[in-house]
């Protein structure tokens, strides 16, 4: 008996993620080598449901790989979440016979590829979101560019900072998830790093670090925030009441979420774009792919979606320990 799967349809959902699409090119061209047709969804789930596509080829997918962004664009689908919504999309996919989905993007990407694989069609879902923050693996597509940027950008304002005897702020993202700024934190040297996972005590937290760390000698103090434990330019204002000095804030924003992905975005991308189309032809529909110490393992949707995973405290306490010991 032959695959049912014929043609596939391929979407980027959520935030977007360096690395995405090199996980397109992937999917579009493994899809292809296979005998199955692509069609690429614009817009995320939007794309379904308001039928905006494009037919891809191996060409639509040239000279993506070593590009941030995503070439089919991406978005946060609100009509999509609701009955009518998913009914549009289901509609879409039989009017343009599609059979399976790909869908790319983080926790409510996979949410949404669970409502509609419920209503029958197929979906394979690829973690891509510079948080990390995706119970079910320990590594999502676009973690290591962000973390890369953020470092890159720190690095200079450490220069700065050290000429000026300065104490720096800086907000990194994570609104919900601190991976990103505790392993930025740890690759810099940082002062201290607050993160949404621990509830924020200024004077353990911050002031004391700084006091600390003064003691031991140093005239510069570097402080990263992630976005969710608390407003970088309110900390900076609490350092200056408290501790009399004259904080300088930045906030990295939107440009952790660009750039050309690393080798190991590329490299993990393409790996797991090539896995979810092969977890569609031997039967494995309704998954996602996750990642585990390099290892690829594909879970069904809903087991993935029960699964949490907890930030890993020892980076923390490696955090302090050398801070410490400056
Ligand atoms: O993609 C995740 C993320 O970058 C979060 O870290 C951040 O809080 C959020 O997206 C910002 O999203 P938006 O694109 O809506 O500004």
């Amino acid at each position: 008996m032959g695959n049912p799967i014929k043609r596939i349809g391929v979407l980027t959902s959520g935030g977007d993620a360096p690395g995405m699409n090199a996980a397109v090119r992937a999917v579009v061209r493994t899809a292809l080598g296979q005998g199955l047709e692509c069609v690429g969804i614009r817009r995320g789930w939007n794309g379904l449901v308001n039928g905006d596509f494009f037919p891809m080829t191996s060409s639509s997918v040239s000279h993506i790989l070593a590009s941030g962004g995503t070439i089919l664009y991406t978005a946060r689908s609100k009509e999509f979440m609701t009955p009518e919504g998913q009914e549009k999309a289901v509609a879409t996919c039989k009017m343009l016979g599609i059979d399976a989905v790909v869908a790319i993007g983080g926790d409510g990407t996979f949410r949404g590829a669970l409502d509609l694989s419920r209503r029958g069609v197929e979906v394979v879902g690829i973690p891509a979101t510079i948080d990390n923050d995706v119970g079910c693996t320990n590594y999502t597509i676009g973690f290591d560019t962000a973390c890369n940027t953020a470092v890159q950008c720190i690095d200079k304002l450490r220069d700065t900072m050290q000429s000026h005897e300065r104490c720096s702020v800086v907000e990194v993202m994570g609104r919900h998830a601190g991976y990103l700024a505790l392993y930025v934190g740890i690759s810099v040297g940082a002062t201290a790093v607050l993160i949404p996972e621990v509830e924020v005590d200024f004077q353990r937290d911050v002031a004391e670090q700084i006091r600390r760390s003064r003691l031991l000698g140093n005239t510069h103090f570097m402080i990263v925030v992630a976005e969710g434990a608390g407003s970088a330019m309110d900390i900076g204002q609490r350092i200056h009441e408290e501790l009399g000095i004259d904080p300088r804030v930045t906030i990295l924003g939107h440009i952790q979420r660009g750039g050309s992905p690393t080798a190991r975005d590329r490299e993990t991308a393409t790996r797991m774009g090539y896995a979810a189309v092969q977890a569609l032809l031997n039967g494995n529909g309704s998954s996602i792919i996750t990642a585990h110490d390099g290892h690829l393992v594909t879970i069904p949707i809903e087991e993935a979606l029960q699964q949490t995973k907890h930030l890993q405290m020892e980076r923390y306490d490696v955090l302090e320990a050398l801070h410490t010991h400056q």
